[in-house]
């Protein structure tokens, strides 16, 4: 298997303590997608990084989330999730591999690949097609995809510390450069 060279734009880390901060933090994430990361409602502020709802022919911007188990990687996902809009529950698709939310903006697809035991599987289960209409994917342990999933845009990697967590966003594309920026936090 080739290993694809990626450049890194942008890397910033933060110290979140609690699950309310990690949420809060996750809707900020979606904040700054919204506002010039790639995904616009109306098509007309998007900056070309795939969320709008004029265009269909754009790749999803793909999220990616690492950490140990418990490290917080749903907790997060579920303040994207809802930070773009998503009322209600986020479960965990552990058991389910993919859980689709349909937003404004367009679809939205939260994977946990842990129970992956080939990542083969991913064309198996036409991850293909999660790409044609979805605007944002955001993968749990894509370790266990490695060599068929897509290039990440944002890596997201979570170490769990006493009672806190630290999140450190890496960016390889430039819209995802362009969100940690506006994060703050580089
Ligand atoms: N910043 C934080 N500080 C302290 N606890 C946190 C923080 N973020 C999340 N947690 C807690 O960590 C626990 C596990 O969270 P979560 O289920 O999101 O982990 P995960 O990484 O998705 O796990 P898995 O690998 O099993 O999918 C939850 O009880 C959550 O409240
Ligand atoms: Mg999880």
């Amino acid at each position: 298997m080739t290993a694809e060279v990626t450049k890194v734009l942008a890397t910033a880390s933060i110290e979140l303590a609690g699950e309310a901060a990690m949420i809060e933090f996750g809707a900020k994430i979606a904040r700054g997608l919204l506002i010039g990361g790639g995904l616009s409602i109306g098509g007309g502020l998007s900056t070309g990084g795939g969320l709008s709802t004029s265009e269909g022919t754009e790749k999803p911007i793909i999220m990616t989330l690492q950490g140990d188990l418990g490290a917080g990687k749903t907790t997060l996902s579920r303040g994207v999730l809802q930070g773009l809009g998503h009322v209600g529950n986020v479960k965990s698709p552990t058991y389910t591999l993919v859980e689709p939310y349909q937003l404004a903006f367009g679809a939205v697809y939260h994977f946990d690949l842990y129970r992956l035991t080939d990542a083969e599987e991913l064309e198996y289960m036409g991850f293909a097609d999660y790409l044609t209409d979805g605007k944002l994917c955001l993968i749990e342990w894509p370790e266990k995809g490695q060599g068929f999933l897509p290039q990440t845009d944002i890596g997201i990697q979570i170490s769990q510390l006493e009672e806190s967590r630290c999140v450190t966003l890496t960016a390889y594309s430039a819209y995802a450069e362009q969100l940690v920026s506006q994060l703050g936090m580089i």
